[in-house]
């Protein structure tokens, strides 16, 4: 029977990991995947995770289900660091999922159980697997512009006008920090802007934060998600602890649906424990325990925090670097959005046949849309890459 089956179009992430590691040359440089590295190449496993480990495997005595949405200490946990006190626990339902991936996949879900004919509006560009999750479950999307190709910021009253044409029953997808894959982010009086058009058009916002610590720091990359909560009846949160925690590989993720009012709120939990028992029923918990553990431990807390400021800064320091060494190269200021932008990613903003020229000439790795991987920089390929970005003619 499976004779019937197509080809599926190969993720552009993920097949640019495979020709990195295909590539024989010692000098390759892997900017692709948005995984943390050290200067070392490493993706480290935190401190902070390494202590929960251990003390789990001391004092872990069982591992039967936890419940369908997860622990509820995880959501507690995970809303404090999202969310802070910005709207009473009591209109969050909360599920755990694998990864920040796994919730957004069931945030589509209940977007299209609640309206079938909801359109999405994503920015563009935006993550590919958005548009790949929501083609997929097949529910209209409508890009609103986001990037602007001169400037390399955001396009804002682009963005305004676009996001104006949305209805009530439309969602409007939001990058809460850190723009994946631009590296471009509003400021707050821009937030406030998009606030007032959510609030004037009914759409309903989803906001994904996967690099929350990343940009500004914890607090500041969640004031906006903040903001919006407290300012809209209803919102969808995607959070992901895949990088701040550096726990890819444990998948561990959570959705929250904040509701209107208490009827809502029941009717949002049990959705979400639905979703999860159709999908995969138990989310797993591994990671989710450990970040819990982490959260609600003063000593471990701290020094989670304190390593992920010094990955924060890392990254900033090799964005500063990197924007310094283009300056002396080209004599132009041209590239100093390198150093405005925030998060693991920067678009570089040329033509894939640059970004090809980078890859066949000079063994750099960057997605065909020319974002880059900050993290995948250290000091010594910083003015390989400023070279060589400079020898393509960018
Ligand atoms: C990325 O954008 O590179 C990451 O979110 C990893 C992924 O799954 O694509």
């Amino acid at each position: 029977m499976f004779e019937t089956l197509k080809a599926q179009p190969a993720d552009k992430i993920l097949a640019l990991m495979q020709m990195y590691k295909d590539d024989p040359r010692a000098t390759k440089v892997d900017l692709g995947v948005g995984v943390y590295k050290d200067a070392t190449g490493l993706t480290p496993v935190m401190r902070a995770v390494k202590a929960a480990e251990h003390k789990l495997w001391e004092t872990q005595d069982s591992k039967v289900y936890t419940g369908l949405a997860g622990d509820p200490a995880f959501a507690d946990a995970m809303i404090k660091l999202v969310l802070g006190d910005a709207i009473p626990r009591d209109t969050i339902a909360a599920a755990a999922t694998p990864g920040g991936t796994g919730a957004v996949r069931q945030a589509f879900e209940m977007i299209k159980m609640a309206r079938p004919d909801a359109r999405v509006f994503v920015s563009n560009p935006t993550w590919p697997n958005h548009l790949s999750i929501l083609k997929y479950l097949d529910i209209e999307m409508v890009p609103y512009r986001y990037f602007d190709d001169e400037t390399r910021g955001v396009d804002f009253d682009g963005m305004i006008a676009d996001l104006k044409t949305a209805k009530k029953g439309d969602v409007v997808l939001l990058h809460g920090c850190c723009h994946n894959p631009t590296g471009a982010n509003l400021n707050m009086a821009e937030w406030d802007a998009v606030i007032e058009v959510l609030l004037k058009t009914g759409a309903t916002p989803m906001i994904d934060i996967a690099y929350q610590g990343f940009g500004d720091g914890l607090e500041a990359d969640a004031a906006a998600t903040r903001k919006i909560v407290a300012a809209v009846p209803e919102c969808l949160i995607a959070a992901s602890c895949s990088k701040n925690f550096g726990i890819y590989r444990e998948r561990t993720g959570l959705l929250l649906a904040i509701a209107a009012d208490t009827a809502a709120h029941k009717l949002n939990q049990g959705t979400l424990a639905f979703l999860n028992r159709q999908n995969f029923s138990f989310p797993p918990d591994h990671g989710a325990r450990i970040v819990t553990m982490i959260l609600n431990d003063d000593a471990m807390r701290v020094d989670w925090m304190a390593e992920l400021e010094d990955v924060r800064n890392t990254m900033l320091g090799l964005r500063t670097a990197l924007a310094g060494e283009l300056q002396k190269l080209s004599g132009s200021d041209r590239f100093g959005f390198l150093a405005q932008h925030r998060g693991m990613f920067s678009r570089l903003g040329t033509t894939p046949d640059m970004v090809e020229a980078l890859r066949e000439k000079h063994g750099i790795y960057m997605v065909g849309d020319s974002r880059m991987n900050i993290a995948g920089l250290n000091d010594e390929t910083v003015p390989i890459l400023a070279k060589a970005i400079i020898d393509v003619g960018i």
